[in-house]
């Protein structure tokens, strides 16, 4: 099938990928010229595993090109599927302003009985304005719409997206349903189910997911809060509960509460929708409280062993919102380092791959040493401070980073470590809940 893909970040350039993967004919445009020129040359601008060289594989075949030109992206694509941000906008609500821009614009370049997909991150109800978005500026209804919502993960995003637990579609017509069974036909082959819904319900499907997913962090956070006061280790309640099959074990890990650019704004965003529909979501809400204040859980635990933060040289290991990553939107580093050094504290911090990200990210990076090693942050500091759980520090010789620290403590935010180990090198450890 010929695809356009407007919008080529994460969504959108690893469906595009994917879909010229199962053997599409795809198009990716982006507004950004310097983007879609590396694209075009098989680079790829993030940092994901795998997606390079299937980049690099279907642009030697073929079967992927990108331009900035949308009337070329879409003049022969039998569908268009939309994956802009819808990043937060006022009082935390979706702002759909790309997308909705996105869809008039495409519209009247497209031919009668194109199927426009949302792929990106949108209430209840959103699928409606584009069909409205898409019938003004087109003037006639001769097109079909449907939502296919992305469940993918930063850092295994292709593995998500050639093996996903279920793909999810919302239609209101048999042809839209239909086109998108053919395009999923390869995954739907290998046995991944494929469901079809009415559009509020796969709309909400979104949401739900990334609302419970958050949910069970911050669960997990309130109990290891609790297991600190009584004496219990919040990793063997996690483990303990998450082998009754009800429950599951993954997204239990306790630490400095979730990141990342989709958790945060999702969940405020299901909060809003159900406001504006009249409903009060009361765990929903209560969610996002507890993990807007983790960022406290590792200030105090420094207090507690340095007293004053004021001078203290603390290693900040670890900047991405997690592993196997370069991304730092809403990374809990953002908020735990501005707070460090309103404490007065001196900062050198070191990410095998977000150094350079953060640095752009960050407001006061003019403040703090970035380094370039594990070693280079530690030598001389007070306190090591782990805040993404990278293989590299889990893996790193304690011994060996004891006999270049000034002070003994660590403060590890991601629960990485095993106390024993680095009670044995000469550390203080604390750990969260534990
Ligand atoms: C998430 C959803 O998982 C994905 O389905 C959706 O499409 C986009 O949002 P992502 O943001 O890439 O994906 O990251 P994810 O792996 O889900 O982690 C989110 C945050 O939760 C990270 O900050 C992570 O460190 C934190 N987390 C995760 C925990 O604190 N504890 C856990 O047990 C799991």
């Amino acid at each position: 099938m010929r695809i356009a893909i407007i919008g080529s970040g994460y969504v959108g350039l690893t469906a595009g990928v994917g879909f010229a993967h199962f053997g599409n004919s795809v198009v990716c445009a982006d507004i950004d010229p310097a983007k879609i020129e590396k694209l075009a040359r098989g680079i790829c601008p993030i940092y994901e595993l795998g997606l390079e060289d299937l980049l690099k594989e279907n642009l030697s075949k073929g079967r992927i090109r990108f331009t900035t030109d949308i009337k070329d992206a879409v003049k022969d694509a039998e569908a268009v599927f939309f994956a802009v941000n819808t990043p937060e906008g006022e009082y935390g609500k979706a702002n759909l302003t790309y997308l909705l821009n996105a869809a008039k614009t495409v519209a009247p370049l497209c031919a009668t009985g194109t199927l426009f997909i949302n792929k990106s991150t949108a209430p209840v109800g959103t699928i409606e304005k584009i069909r409205e978005t898409i019938s003004k500026a087109r003037g006639d209804d001769q097109f079909y719409v449907a939502t296919n919502p992305e469940f993918l993960k930063e850092g295994t995003a292709v593995e998500d997206f050639l093996h996903p637990d279920r793909i999810v579609v919302g239609v209101d017509h048999p042809e839209a349903e239909q086109r998108l069974r053919a395009l999923y036909r390869p995954l739907i082959e290998d046995g991944v189910p494929f469901i079809a819904t009415n559009i509020a319900t796969a709309e909400l499907t979104k949401y739900a997911a990334n609302s419970m997913l958050a949910l069970r962090i911050s669960f997990i956070n309130e109990i290891a809060d609790f297991c600190e006061l009584v004496g219990a280790d919040v990793k063997q309640v996690a483990h303990a509960i998450g082998l009754d099959k009800r429950i599951g074990s993954h997204f239990l890990r306790a630490g400095i509460g979730y990141g990342g650019s989709c958790f945060g704004k999702d969940v405020k965003a299901l909060a809003l929708s159900g406001e504006e529909h009249g409903y009060e979501f009361k765990i929903i809400k209560a969610l996002s409280t507890v993990n807007d204040l983790r960022y406290r859980i590792v200030i105090t635990k420094l207090q507690k062993h340095l007293k004053n933060l004021h001078g203290a040289r603390i290693a900040v290991l670890g900047l991405a919102f997690k592993p196997m990553t370069d991304d730092v939107r809403s990374a809990p580093a953002l908020r735990i380092i501005h707070e460090l050094l309103d404490h007065g504290a001196r900062i050198t911090a070191y990410d095998p791959v977000a150094n350079e990200p953060f640095k752009k990210m960050f407001s006061r990076s003019g403040e703090v040493t970035f380094v370039t090693s594990l070693h280079d942050a530690a030598r001389g500091a007070d306190a090591l401070l782990l805040l993404t759980a990278w293989d590299e520090f889990q893996a790193m010789s304690l011994k060996e980073i004891r006999s270049i620290t000034t002070g003994v403590l660590i403060v590890d935010g991601m629960n990485m470590l095993e106390r024993n180990a680095a009670e044995a090198a000469g550390f203080t450890y604390e750990g969260i809940g534990r």
